[in-house]
């Protein structure tokens, strides 16, 4: 909290930047936003920007860009090869992370799809604090597979646990003993864990996972897409990092970590991403296949523009003034819905708020998909976008038996420096009255399923004639309000 009010009664979240360009928004009726719910498949994924109030779907390229950002935007060097654009995005990563060598791609997945294709072999496995869903669509098509070795309490949705995304260090040891580290792909270490609620992981056990991974001579790769908001957490939760500046953080790291990658949709409040290293050898295992997936070497499928975004954007991503702006909307979210009850992922973590959909309907069988219904109900009930990260967002067994997620959770994503806080208490109060209605709410079905990535495309129906009634109540409740 950078300013102090003076009446604590009136302390809230304070913006350090100014609005100074607006987009209009609309809030349709309640009953048009239930045909676009079902127009859409119910799947939060398929709704048209229009008709979203608060699109809170996700944090990825939908962050707010600064004056400088867009400024800079305006000197990009549009060249095939060698442009000037690419070389000042270098300079920034040596700047920011201190590495040498940068292969571009056009987003955090592109960096995904390039380590699976070099490092990961059939009946390999990739050990990780928990995983996100392209990374494990990305591991499992090669052949590969995903061992997850969060903390136990990491997937206890109520915690005073400050880093839940931490690694359990004695279970990635006896791990890696017990495939042998000729049979480790690598050894992944998601910043601001996502998929279990933007959850942080302390400095020091990211360290010890670096310093398991170099006794085993096993790889370690940092995913560094939430890692902004994860050094957020590092200065304010942990107690070394209070005087470390953010770039020694981010120097720190970048030394003992063998390779990292970002999505710049998130990490810098841009577009793009960009897998880095200190060491020549990962890049020359690695640079073969950025021509042939994205494009050469000086945009990897970037446009230069967003190449120029993504160079001041990892500037900013120094910023505690800027890097403060999500994570204390999101704790100041939580705290709202948690003070009337609603269950929340607590303690409150980076990307969004998120609500425990299990505890929130909690007869609800996972195969009708509580998280991707209180998606559902959130939409009619105020035109809010979340983002179901539960069973709906596994991906089935072979066998094609459902798997049910740890944690079902429906995402509140808090794109950087867009909402104002008055739009944040009007989503905690639509959040509340669905809480109060929750009863009225039931399951989905599948329409149509596709097999892979099923959550970004696939159309579901509901359960009976729950939705109607919803509508009916909310008429009840709010008369002629939108
Ligand atoms: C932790 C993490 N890694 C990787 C990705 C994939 O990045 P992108 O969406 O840019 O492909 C995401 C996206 O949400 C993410 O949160």
């Amino acid at each position: 909290m950078a300013v102090k009010f003076y009446k604590p009664e009136n302390q809230v979240p304070l913006e350090m930047h100014k609005v100074r360009v607006v987009q209009k928004l609309s809030l349709l009726p309640v009953e048009e936003r239930l045909r676009k719910a079902q127009e859409a498949g119910n799947n939060t994924f398929l709704l048209h920007n229009k008709d979203i109030f608060m699109d809170m779907l996700t944090d990825s390229g939908v962050n707010a860009m600064s004056d400088l950002q867009t400024a800079a935007m305006m000197q990009a060097d549009d060249a095939y090869a060698g442009s000037e654009s690419f070389f000042r995005f270098k300079e920034a990563v040596k700047d920011v992370f201190g590495c040498e060598y940068v292969l571009p791609a056009h987003q955090g997945r592109a960096c995904e799809n390039i380590l699976a294709e070099t490092y990961v072999k059939p009946g390999m496995v990739t050990l990780m604090n928990f995983h996100f869903t392209t990374t494990k669509a990305h591991i499992t098509r090669v052949g590969g597979s995903v061992i997850e070795l969060v903390k136990p309490e990491g997937v206890k949705p109520q915690s005073t646990l400050p880093f839940k995304g931490d690694f359990d260090l004695k279970r990635l040891k006896k791990t890696i003993e017990e495939y042998g580290p000729e049979k480790v792909a690598f050894v992944r270490i998601e910043a601001g864990t996502n998929l279990i609620g933007g959850q942080p992981l302390s400095l020091e056990n990211m360290l010890a996972v670096a310093d398991v991974c170099h006794h085993y001579g096993v790889k370690s790769v940092l995913d560094a897409s939430l890692l902004q908001d994860n050094i957020y957490f590092m200065k304010t939760r942990e107690a070394q990092c209070k005087y470390m500046t953010t770039k020694e953080i981010y120097h720190l790291l970048a030394d003992k970590m063998d390779i990292i990658y970002f999505s710049a949709r998130k990490l810098g409040f841009a577009r793009g991403g960009a897998i880095i290293c200190h060491n020549k050898q990962f890049f020359e295992d690695m640079v073969q296949f950025v021509p042939l997936y994205e494009g050469f070497l000086t945009y990897g499928g970037i446009d230069v523009r967003s190449i120029e975004a993504m160079t001041q954007g990892l500037y900013e991503s120094l910023d505690m003034e800027y890097l403060c702006q999500g994570p204390e909307f999101i704790e100041y979210l939580v705290k709202e819905c948690a003070d009337y009850g609603v269950p929340m992922i607590t303690p409150a973590g980076g990307l969004g708020a998120h609500i425990d959909a299990q505890a929130f309907v909690p007869n609800m069988p996972h195969d009708q998909y509580p998280a991707g219904a209180v998606a559902v109900a959130l939409y009619i009930a105020g035109g809010i976008r979340g983002m179901e990260r539960g069973t709906l967002s596994e991906q089935r067994e072979p066998d094609g038996t459902e798997r049910f997620a740890e944690m079902e959770l429906l995402r509140l994503g808090c794109p950087r420096r867009v909402f104002t806080l008055s739009q944040i208490k009007y989503c905690a109060d639509r959040v509340k009255w669905v809480w109060d209605n929750k009863e009225l709410i039931g399951g989905l079905k599948w329409t149509m399923e596709p097999p892979v990535l099923r959550f970004f495309y696939g159309t579901l129906k509901e359960i009976g004639h729950w939705q109607e009634d919803l509508v009916a109540k909310f008429k009840e409740d709010f008369g002629d309000s939108l």
